[in-house]
């Protein structure tokens, strides 16, 4: 496999994974309607690889688009990112989610289905697991919904699972990612949330650098180690690499494949605040707040399948995640528009 086209390809995870797509020798084409991002963040990749970027600045919703595509380009996989991916706003603004993440999808796959490409990789999550009864979280536990944003994605899961079972020419690899932090070692790419992040180490960076002034930390009274949430980071750069393993693993093969891509690992509140507090050297200010409603209490990944069928496991700790994330932000203040 030679060409593939990325959705969402200048999101977070996107713009990470066509580093390493790059770097690897493929042909990509990415299309993003750049609602959630910038295309700064593709100009920064073609610095960071030395490589021209095919973008077609389109909707994934936008048949045409996708038909002009596949036409012009001999596209083997998609890796599939185009999203909405904000749990609270998808509870106020549920059709946008089933609009974008579920007909999104729907529209995708009927383009590609035209077009005989057969091969995707498609970002899920660990929020398919809802609540867990215990941890470690393997693949086979069961799946639950407690927002449109999760239920989005378990809608697309089913959908993928029927359409494998209906053309055994479908090769299929759902990615259930757990908590993404971190940013690419060059500083010049790295997540970039629209107003006040909703995340974690976002909220924690921005801290760090002096935009917020200090952190609510919600809930202290958790059944974990410290009584703060725990939870699976895992560095951007092992997660992008899990996508390249996944098109080696679909290369040959067909139906669906389900991993989880996490560390197996769980860090609390309190853990991530010393871990950034180290490597940056700034202090950061917090509170204990309530609960945030709808949060569990600790969330990590078994990820031995992953290992085991793709090959892959993650390779960077907690403190590269928390010096690469800090190094991003310290570099970029105001995110892409540090360079407006
Ligand atoms: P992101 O918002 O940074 O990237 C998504 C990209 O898709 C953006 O560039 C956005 O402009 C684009 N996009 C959205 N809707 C589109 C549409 N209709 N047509 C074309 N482009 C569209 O998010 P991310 O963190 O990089 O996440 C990528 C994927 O991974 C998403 O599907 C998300 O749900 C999933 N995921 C993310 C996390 C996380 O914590 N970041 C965790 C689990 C799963
Ligand atoms: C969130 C999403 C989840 C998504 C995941 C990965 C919600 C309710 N859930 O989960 O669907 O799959 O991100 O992107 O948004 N925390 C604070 N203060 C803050 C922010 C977070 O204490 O300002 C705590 C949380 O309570 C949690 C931990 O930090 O214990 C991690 O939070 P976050 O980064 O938002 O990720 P998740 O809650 O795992």
């Amino acid at each position: 496999m030679k060409t593939i086209l990325v959705t969402g390809g200048a999101g977070y995870i996107g713009s990470h994974t066509v580093v390493e797509l790059l770097f690897a020798g493929y042909n990509l084409v990415i299309i993003d309607n750049l609602c959630n991002s910038s295309c700064v963040a593709l100009e920064r990749v073609e610095k960071i690889s030395g490589r021209a970027l095919t973008f077609v600045k389109a909707d994934i919703r936008d048949a045409e688009a996708l038909d002009q595509i596949f036409s012009e380009h001999a596209v083997d996989a998609v890796i599939h990112f185009a999203g909405l991916k904000a749990v609270g706003e998808s509870t106020q603004v549920p059709l946008n989610y089933y609009d974008n993440n579920v007909n999104g999808t729907l529209v995708l796959l009927q383009a590609m289905q035209r077009a005989g490409v057969f091969k995707l990789v498609f970002s899920s999550s660990a929020t398919v697991y809802g609540d867990p009864a215990e941890v470690p979280i393997r693949e086979s536990f069961p799946t639950s919904a407690t927002n449109p944003y999760g239920r989005s994605k378990l809608m697309i899961e089913e959908m993928l699972k029927d359409l494998s079972v209906s053309d055994s020419r479908w090769g299929i690899v759902l990615l259930r990612y757990f908590n993404p932090v971190g940013a690419h070692s060059s500083g010049l790419i790295g997540e970039d949330p629209q107003g006040i992040p909703n995340n974690l180490v976002p909220y924690v960076s921005q801290v760090a650098v002096g935009k917020l002034q200090e952190l609510s930390v919600f809930g202290d009274d958790y059944p974990t180690k410290d009584g703060t949430g725990v939870r699976d980071y895992i560095h951007v750069v092992d997660l992008a690499k899990g996508h390249l393993k996944s098109l080696d693993r679909i290369k040959e093969d067909s139906g669906v494949l389900i991993y989880n891509l996490g560390t197996g690992t769980g860090y609390s509140v309190l853990e991530i605040i010393t871990a950034f507090e180290k490597v940056s050297g700034q202090s950061i200010g917090y509170k204990i707040a309530p609960r945030r409603s709808g949060d569990i209490a600790e969330c990590w990944a078994d990820s031995d399948l992953a290992k085991k069928e793709l090959k892959w496991q993650a390779e960077l700790g907690l403190d590269a995640m928390m010096r690469d994330s800090w190094n991003w932000q310290n570099k970029n203040p105001q995110g892409y528009q540090s360079d407006h």
